[in-house]
C-alpha cells in the first residue's frame, strides 16, 4: 500500500518518535506494534497512552513540538487541528476531514480555520479514506501494521497483535469473522505460523474456563435460562452426560469433537424453542483466532481473551502493564494483568445487574442509562455493548451516560447493525450532538461516544433522537 510505504519513510527519517495511542485494546496492540516496530529500527521513541485526544493533548505537544508523532488508533478525529505538528497516523476512526464539525473557538476566524485544515501535511492512512468501513474493514492496530511490516520484513511476528486488536474492537462480531483487510492480515499471520484460525463456539473463556462457568458467563449470544444461572448450566450440563471434572475443571478446549457437538446442537434447540430465532442461534458458532505462540489455557492464547486482558489494564488506566505484555512480559506485569482482569470482568458483571436495576429507559428511537458514579466511564461502553447482545429482538440503539472523572459526562453509544446497515451513523450523530451542547465525540456508525457538560443530558437525549430520526426516514 503506497500510504503505508510514505508514513514508513517519513518515520525512518525521523531523528525520534513520540507514539500516542488509545487506552483500549486496539490501541494498545497498535502502540505495541509502533514501539517493537521503533525499537527494530534502532529510534529513540517513547509511547504514550491518552483516554481521548484532545485539543489539550494536541496543543501540548505542539509546545513540546517532537520531531515526529505517531498517533495510532486514535488521531484521525483530531486532524483538523493538527496544522504546525509534524506527524503521521495510523488510525481508523471516522476522519474529521470527512465530516467537519467547526469548534466553537474557530467559528470567528472560519478562513484560518479551513487554511490550516487544508495546509496539513500529515500523512494519514485510514480505511475511511480509501471508500472503507472502519468499524470491521481493519483496526487501528492493523493499519499500524501496516506500516510496521513496510518498515521491517521482521515485523510479520507483529501481526498477531493486529488480529487482536481488531478482536478487541468487535471487528469480526457483525460477520462472526474477520473481514477485509483484516483477513489479509489473518491470512498473511497464519503462513508465517503466528495465528490459527478455525470454525468453533465463540464463547469468551474458551481456553481458561470450566465448561459450566463459560456458559454462565455467556453473553453474545445470551443463552436463554442459562446465562448468569451457574446452578442452571452445572444441570443442563450434567443433563448431556458432560463430566465437569477430570483431574481439573475441564475447559472447552479439553472436550472431544463429540461433546462439543452435543452441547451446541443442545444449545441451538434452547435457544429456539425459547424463541430466540436463528439470528441468535447463529452467533454461537464462527472463526475463533488462536496465538500460536502463546501458551495454551492462558488467557494469551485466544484473542478475544487476550483483548480483555488488554483492556482490562488500559481501561483502569495502566495500559502501560497491557503494552509490557504486549511486549513479552510474562512476570510481573502479566501477573498484575491477570489480576486486572478478575476485576474487570468482575466490573463488568456488576455494572450489568446495576442496569438491570435501575432498568433501561425506552424512547420511540433509543433506550438509556445514566450509571452516574455507579460504573466507571471507561467501561460504559463495554456495558452497553453487552447489553444490546442480550437485546436481539429490541431494535432500539443504547445510549449510556457515566460520570467523568473530569467532572463532565462520558457518553457511550451502541446500535443495533440492522440500524447502521438502514444508513444509521453514530460516528455524526454523536459528534454533531455533542458539538450542539458543548462537548466533543466521534467513533464510528456502530459504537460512538462524547464529552457532554455534566446537566445537559436530556437536552443531548432530545438532540440524538431527532437526528435518528431524520437519519433514518432518509
Ligand atoms: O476506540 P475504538 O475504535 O477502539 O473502539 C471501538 C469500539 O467499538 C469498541 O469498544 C467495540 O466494543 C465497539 N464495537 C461494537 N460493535 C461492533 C464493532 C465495534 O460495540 N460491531
Ligand atoms: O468509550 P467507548 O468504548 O464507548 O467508545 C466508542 C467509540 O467512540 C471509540 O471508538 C472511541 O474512540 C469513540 N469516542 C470518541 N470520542 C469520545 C468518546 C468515544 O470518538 N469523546
Ligand atoms: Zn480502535
Amino acid at each position: 500500500m503506497k500510504r503505508a510505504k510514505e508514513i514508513a519513510l517519513k518515520i525512518r527519517d525521523a531523528e525520534s518518535v513520540v507514539v500516542i495511542s488509545h487506552i483500549d485494546a486496539d490501541g494498545i496492540t497498535a502502540g505495541s506494534i509502533a514501539a517493537r516496530s521503533l525499537e527494530r529500527l534502532g529510534k529513540d521513541y517513547r509511547v504514550e497512552f491518552v483516554k481521548q485526544l484532545d485539543s489539550r493533548k494536541i496543543e501540548e505537544l505542539k509546545d513540546e513540538n517532537p520531531p515526529l508523532v505517531w498517533f495510532t488508533d486514535l488521531g484521525s478525529g483530531m486532524i483538523h487541528e493538527m496544522y504546525g505538528l509534524n506527524a503521521v497516523i495510523t488510525d481508523h476512526h471516522v476522519p474529521s476531514s470527512l465530516h467537519v464539525v467547526i469548534p466553537k473557538h474557530a467559528r470567528k476566524n472560519l478562513r484560518t480555520f479551513f487554511e490550516e485544515m487544508s495546509r496539513t501535511d500529515v500523512l494519514h492512512l485510514n480505511p475511511h479514506l480509501f471508500g472503507k468501513n472502519g468499524a470491521v474493514d481493519i483496526s487501528g492496530a492493523g493499519t499500524t501494521y501496516l506500516v510496521a511490516r513496510e518498515l521491517d520484513r521482521r515485523n510479520v511476528d507483529l501481526s498477531a497483535l493486529a488480529i487482536v486488536g481488531a478482536v478487541g474492537d468487535l471487528q469480526d462480531s457483525e460477520y462472526l469473522k474477520l473481514i477485509g483487510t483484516n483477513r489479509i492480515i489473518l491470512k498473511e499471520a497464519k503462513e508465517h505460523g503466528f495465528v490459527d484460525y478455525f470454525l468453533d463456539a465463540r464463547f469468551f473463556g474458551r481456553e481458561t474456563r470450566p465448561i459450566y462457568k463459560m456458559l454462565q458467563y455467556s453473553t453474545d449470544p445470551i443463552l436463554p435460562t442459562l446465562t448468569g444461572d451457574e446452578k442452571a448450566c452445572i444441570n443442563f450440563l450434567r443433563e448431556l452426560g458432560i463430566p465437569l471434572k477430570r483431574e481439573n475443571w475441564r475447559r472447552w478446549i479439553d472436550l472431544t469433537f463429540e461433546e462439543k457437538r452435543l452441547i451446541l446442537s443442545e444449545l441451538v434447540k434452547l435457544i429456539l424453542r425459547m424463541g430466540y430465532g436463528h439470528e441468535l442461534a447463529e452467533r454461537l458458532i464462527g472463526e475463533v483466532y488462536i496465538l500460536t505462540k502463546e501458551e495454551r489455557g492462558t488467557p494469551l492464547r485466544d484473542a478475544k481473551e487476550f483483548a480483555t486482558l488488554l483492556n482490562a489494564c488500559g481501561r483502569y488506566n495502566k495500559a502501560i502493564i497491557g503494552y509490557n505484555v504486549c511486549l513479552g512480559d510474562r512476570d510481573s506485569s502479566y501477573k498484575e494483568a491477570l489480576k486486572m482482569l478478575n476485576r474487570h470482568r468482575r466490573n463488568l458483571v456488576e455494572g450489568l445487574n446495576f442496569v438491570k436495576e435501575i432498568g433501561l429507559i425506552k424512547r420511540e428511537y433509543l433506550q438509556y442509562f445514566h450509571a452516574g458514579d455507579r460504573i466507571n466511564e471507561n467501561i460504559v461502553g463495554i456495558v452497553a455493548s453487552m447489553l444490546l447482545s442480550e437485546e436481539t429482538r429490541e431494535e432500539l440503539p443504547i445510549i449510556a451516560f457515566a460520570n467523568s472523572e473530569d467532572g463532565n459526562i462520558k457518553v457511550s453509544v451502541r446500535s443495533p447493525r440492522s440500524l447502521v446497515n438502514r444508513g444509521l451513523d453514530f460516528s455524526i450523530i454523536m459528534k454533531e450532538a455533542s458539538a450542539k451542547v458543548g462537548g466533543y465525540g466521534g467513533g464510528h456508525n456502530i459504537a460512538a461516544g462524547a464529552s457532554i457538560p455534566r446537566g445537559k443530558e436530556e437536552e443531548f437525549i432530545e438532540i440524538v433522537e431527532k437526528m435518528i430520526k431524520k437519519m433514518l426516514d432518509k
